[in-house]
């Protein structure tokens, strides 16, 4: 019998999350981005999702990262971090691959200063996950599975 294809996910890790469990400890935990990236190694399995991960300090790689996705991908999970705030050209990339999305944060978004209430992205997202630290990731992962059937 032919086994169906597991359902592809990218997660995408936006700037200076590589020094995750080093930086700002009391905002973003002691998690280091690679063992954030286990854990999510670990649920995808469970889940029998196929999974992706990528970390860029750049907005164009992100750029290409989004771009190349398109027909290879099922589900984006993005925290898009300081460039959720900023950056037209990685919502336009997201708008263009047609790839549903969930958008993700560590910390809470609403609670901090002004200019982090502002996302670009939120209102293009299928929904928005804030503030609850690496779960926020590993929700978005079993949302994914519960919207993709
Ligand atoms: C962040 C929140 C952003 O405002 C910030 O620039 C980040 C991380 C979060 O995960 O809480 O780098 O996206």
């Amino acid at each position: 019998m032919k086994t169906r294809k597991n359902k592809k996910v990218l997660v995408i890790h936006g700037p200076n999350l590589n020094l995750l469990g080093k930086r700002e400890v009391s905002i973003y935990g002691k998690t280091t981005l690679e063992e954030l990236n286990t854990l999510l190694k670990k649920e995808a399995k469970k889940l029998s999702l196929s999974l992706e991960i990528f970390q860029s300090n750049s907005e164009g790689e992100i750029v290409n990262k989004i771009n190349s996705s398109l027909g290879k991908v099922d589900f984006i999970i993005i925290n898009p971090a300081a460039y959720t705030h900023t950056s037209i050209a990685i919502r336009d990339a997201l708008l263009s691959v047609e790839i549903p999305i969930i958008e993700v944060h560590l910390s809470n978004i609403f609670s901090r200063e002004e200019f982090r209430k502002k996302s670009l992205i939120s209102d293009i997202a299928k929904g928005v996950i804030s503030g609850l630290g690496i779960h926020s990731y590993l929700l978005a992962l079993k949302a994914v599975k519960a919207l993709i059937n």
